[in-house]
């Protein structure tokens, strides 16, 4: 449904306020997903994951590389048609609060795009408020407690929620949550999370969990793929119970370790480290793997040469390593990366 191929994408002198520096945000990546299906993308932050999901959704200009929606290249193309294939692909970002106009009710807030699409689809306007109702009850809220609320009046929970129900006005066939549950308390998350995964199986909807939490990936996507971003670069890929039970790029297995047990939401066991992230000095990048910098393996080839994505055992996992640590989930302690 979504595919995207090489895709690059450059922020020129966008490094830092005095730094005119160029910024990689997106390096020849390519990843793809179907209707129904689930991918998680996960790396810490400013590897380029809002990014990707921003011109995945028509949000963000893009210098290399091409995005295929429903096997059809934006690039070609013009106004309307891509306004149009870009309503297949609703974004939810991760602040519920600023996504919603504080001053208006949420019937307001669900009724003005419903309105847009029943004259595009040639609905009556009794349709309109019917299908309000319905889109609220389908995220899980009570309509009636719902509709003449106003944003403050709702919890973080309730607002993306809310987000949600507006999202699916369009009838698109993806949605890309990005953190779209980083801002919500706690303890209203697993919800949330849930109802994506609900969605996903009841309308089809392809699924793009961004985020740098390993756990709500696995929760959204544990039957769909994961792909492991650093430096706007996708350095392993494939199914998500396999590379969380075995991952083979350090990288993976650094970001995993920081998540010892995960079952379901819950981590248990002793805290474990990955080396902090170096200041990010842009342009300063070494000449070959992008992770050598940080990598308790890397070695002279590592720092000299870039390695490629490629094929990882005899599944359909593809890696970006020369030195792939073939063991159970390893912690990288910040002492191990000092001694090394
Ligand atoms: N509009 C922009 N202008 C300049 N630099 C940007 C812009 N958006 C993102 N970047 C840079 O691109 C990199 C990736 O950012 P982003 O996609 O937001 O990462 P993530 O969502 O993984 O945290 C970062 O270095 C960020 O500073
Ligand atoms: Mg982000």
């Amino acid at each position: 449904m979504i595919e995207v191929v090489d895709l690059t994408r450059t922020f020129r002198g966008a490094g830092g306020l005095f730094a005119q520096n160029d910024v990689q945000a997106l390096r020849k990546v390519s990843l793809k997903v179907e209707r129904g299906a689930a991918l998680g993308l996960i790396g810490e932050s400013g590897c380029g994951k809002t990014t990707l999901g921003r011109i995945v959704c028509g949000l963000e200009t893009f210098d290399g590389g091409d995005v295929l929606i429903d096997n059809q290249s934006v690039k070609t193309l013009g106004d309307r048609a891509r306004r149009k294939v870009f309503r297949k692909v609703q974004l939810i970002h991760q602040d519920p609060y600023s996504a919603l106009n504080p001053t208006r009710d949420i019937a307001h807030a669900l009724i003005d795009p419903l309105r847009i699409q029943a004259r595009l689809t040639r609905r009556d306007s009794t349709w309109v408020k019917q299908r309000a109702v319905e889109l609220l009850s389908l995220v899980g809220l009570d309509p009636q407690e719902t509709l003449y609320k106003f944003p403050h009046q709702l919890s973080g929970g309730q607002r993306q929620r809310v987000v949600i129900a507006r999202a699916l006005t369009v009838e698109p066939e993806a949605l890309i949550a990005d953190e779209a549950v980083s801002m919500i308390d706690v303890s209203l998350r697993l919800g949330v999370l849930h109802l994506l995964a609900t969605l996903r199986r009841e309308l089809n909807l392809a699924i793009v969990l961004i985020t740098h939490d390993v756990a709500a990936a696995r929760y959204v996507a544990h039957d769909g793929e994961l792909a492991v971003i650093y430096k706007g670069e996708i350095v392993e890929k494939g199914k998500t119970d396999s590379i969380i039970s075995a991952p083979v790029h350090p990288y993976t297995q650094a970001l995993l370790s920081a998540v010892p047990v995960l079952r379901g939401l819950e981590v248990d066991g002793p805290d474990r480290y990955i080396p902090e992230p170096e200041v990010q000095v842009q342009g300063a990048e070494p000449a070959g793997c992008l992770f050598s910098t940080r990598c308790v393996f890397a070695d002279d080839h590592c720092r000299g040469h870039h390695p490629d994505l490629s094929r990882w055992g005899d599944g359909d996992r593809l890696m970006a390593c020369f030195k792939p640590q073939e063991r159970q989930v390893v912690a990288v302690a910040v002492d191990d990366a000092m001694e090394a």
